[in-house]
C-alpha cells in the first residue's frame, strides 16, 4: 500500500531529513537539471538571531514611563557632524537604503524620495546613478559610489546631499549583483552606458583602490570634489566590523553604514545570500566597540559635548518600529530601510512609503516614552532583555570571534 499521508509514512521510517529536506533537495534537482548556481533578489531565507529575540524591559516601578501625548522625545539626529561643512539633520532615526535604478523604476525611487521628504529624512541613489526626478523630490538624498561606477557622474556628486562609498552590502559582502536583461530598458542602459535588454553584472570592487591607505585617497578626492561641503558615508556588508569599522573611521570617513546578513539585495549569488556574512544582530556590537575604543560612538552623549562623533547607521531586516528601537539601543544612530519600503510601496503606494516612516517613528516615540526616555541616544543595552543562550549578547562577542589578524 501507498502511504497516503505524513503520518503513515513516519509510521514506515520515511521521515523527512533535517540536512536533505525538500528545500535542499529540490536545490539539488535544479542543480543537476541546469548546471549553474542560483542568482536571486531579497536576502538570506534562513533563520539567523534577529531583533526579535530582545525585548525590552519596560516601564515598572523602577522606571516611570513619560506620559505619551504630553511629553515627547527626541529622535532628530545629526550625521556627519565630523568633517563635513553641512552636515544632515535628520527628524527622524530611519533613512531609506540606497536601491538601485534599474532594480527600481524611475517612479518608484521618486515615490521615495518624495515620501523620505515628507517626513524629514533622507534617501540614497543606488547602482545606476541619479535620476533628476529623485534629485527633484528629494529634499536630503545621499549619492551612492559603488565599485560598478554605473551612472557614476561627478556633477551628480555635487548635487547630492551626502555621500556614501559602499564598499559591500549585508546580502553579499564581497560580492556584486546582476541586473538583468529585461530591467535594462533604453533610459537604465543610457544612464550605464552599457547594452539595453542584455544582463548586466556589477563589479566587487572599486577599480581604483585596493586596501583602506586607497580609501583615505578616495575619501579625500571626494571632499576635494565637493568643496568639503558634504558628509561622507562608509558602507560596508557585515563581516569583519570591527576591524571595517576602525579602518573607516581612520580612512576619515564620517558616518559608517554597516548593513547585515539579513540585508535585501536586487539580486545575487544565493551562495552569497545565505553563506557569507554575520546577521544584523551580531554586527552592532562589533560595530559599537569599534567605535567606542576611538573615542567615537555618541561622545556628547557621554558627556563629551566638544568632540565629534562619527555615526553609525544599521540596516539588514528592519520591519518595524521595534527593530528600530532595539538597533538604537544596541548603539546605532539610525537605521537604513530597503525592502520595507519597497513592500509599503507595493502594498500603498507613495502614500505606504509615509504611512511606514510615520509608523517607525511613532513606535521609536512609544518605546521610548515607555522607558522614561528623552532622547535616542539615552537608549541603550542595559534597556533590553536578551536570552543569553538564543543571541550573541554584546559582551559575549567570542562567539562570532574576532579575527586577530589580517583583513
Ligand atoms: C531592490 C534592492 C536594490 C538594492 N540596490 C542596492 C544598491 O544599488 N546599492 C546598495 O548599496 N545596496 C542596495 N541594496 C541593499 C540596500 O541598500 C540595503 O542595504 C538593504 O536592503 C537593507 O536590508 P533590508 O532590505 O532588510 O532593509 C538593494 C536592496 C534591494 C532590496
Amino acid at each position: 500500500m501507498t502511504p497516503q499521508n505524513p503520518d503513515s509514512r513516519a509510521r514506515l521510517g520515511l521521515r523527512e531529513s533535517a540536512t536533505f529536506d525538500r528545500t535542499t533537495i529540490a536545490a539539488i534537482q535544479r542543480a543537476a537539471d541546469t548546471g549553474i548556481y542560483d542568482i536571486r533578489g531579497w536576502g538570506a531565507k534562513r533563520a539567523l538571531p534577529h531583533f526579535d529575540d530582545l525585548l525590552f524591559l519596560g516601564a515598572s516601578m523602577s522606571r516611570y514611563p513619560l506620559e505619551g501625548y504630553r511629553e515627547r522625545c527626541a529622535t532628530d539626529v545629526v550625521l556627519g557632524d565630523r568633517f563635513a561643512k553641512h552636515p544632515l539633520h535628520l527628524d527622524i532615526p530611519v533613512t531609506i537604503a540606497g536601491m538601485s535604478f534599474g532594480a527600481l523604476s524611475g517612479p518608484a525611487k521618486e515615490a521615495l524620495g518624495r515620501g523620505a521628504s515628507e517626513v524629514g529624512t533622507s534617501t540614497t541613489t543606488g547602482d545606476g546613478g541619479m535620476t533628476p526626478e529623485e534629485r527633484g523630490q528629494s529634499k536630503t538624498l545621499v549619492y551612492q559610489y559603488l565599485p560598478s561606477r554605473y551612472g557614476m557622474n561627478p556633477d551628480d556628486l555635487r548635487k547630492a546631499d551626502a555621500i556614501e562609498i559602499v564598499l559591500g552590502q549585508g546580502a553579499k559582502p564581497g560580492g556584486g549583483g546582476m541586473l538583468l536583461g529585461q530591467k535594462i530598458s533604453e533610459r537604465v542602459a543610457a544612464m550605464r552606458t552599457l547594452p539595453q535588454g542584455i544582463d548586466q553584472r556589477s563589479a566587487c570592487r572599486h577599480p581604483d583602490w585596493t586596501g583602506p591607505d586607497d580609501l583615505t585617497i578616495k575619501i579625500n578626492e571626494l571632499r576635494e570634489i565637493t568643496d568639503w561641503e558634504k558628509p561622507i558615508y562608509v558602507k560596508v556588508g557585515a563581516s569583519r566590523v570591527y576591524y571595517d569599522v576602525k579602518l573607516a573611521v581612520h580612512a576619515g570617513a564620517d558616518v559608517v553604514v554597516v548593513d547585515g546578513m539579513q540585508g535585501g539585495t536586487a539580486a545575487t549569488q544565493e551562495v552569497f545570500i545565505e553563506h557569507v556574512g554575520i546577521p544584523t544582530l551580531a554586527a552592532i556590537p562589533q560595530a559599537v566597540q569599534a567605535l567606542q575604543e576611538l573615542g567615537v560612538h555618541r561622545p556628547a552623549a557621554g558627556g563629551a559635548a566638544d568632540r565629534k562623533g562619527v555615526q553609525l547607521i544599521v540596516s539588514g531586516g528592519i520591519r518595524n518600529g521595534a527593530d528600530v528601537a532595539k538597533a538604537l539601543a544596541l548603539g546605532a544612530d539610525a537605521v537604513g530601510i530597503g525592502r520595507l519600503q519597497g513592500l509599503a510601496l507595493a502594498a500603498a503606494g507613495p502614500e505606504g512609503v509615509v504611512h511606514m516612516l510615520k509608523l517607525l517613528e511613532n513606535e521609536v516615540q512609544c518605546v521610548l516614552g515607555n522607558l522614561g526616555l528623552t532622547s535616542y541616544d539615552q537608549l541603550g543595552p542595559e534597556h533590553i532583555y536578551m536570552e543569553p543562550d538564543t543571541v550573541n549578547p554584546p559582551h559575549k562577542l567570542s562567539a562570532f570571534p574576532l579575527l586577530e589578524e589580517g583583513y
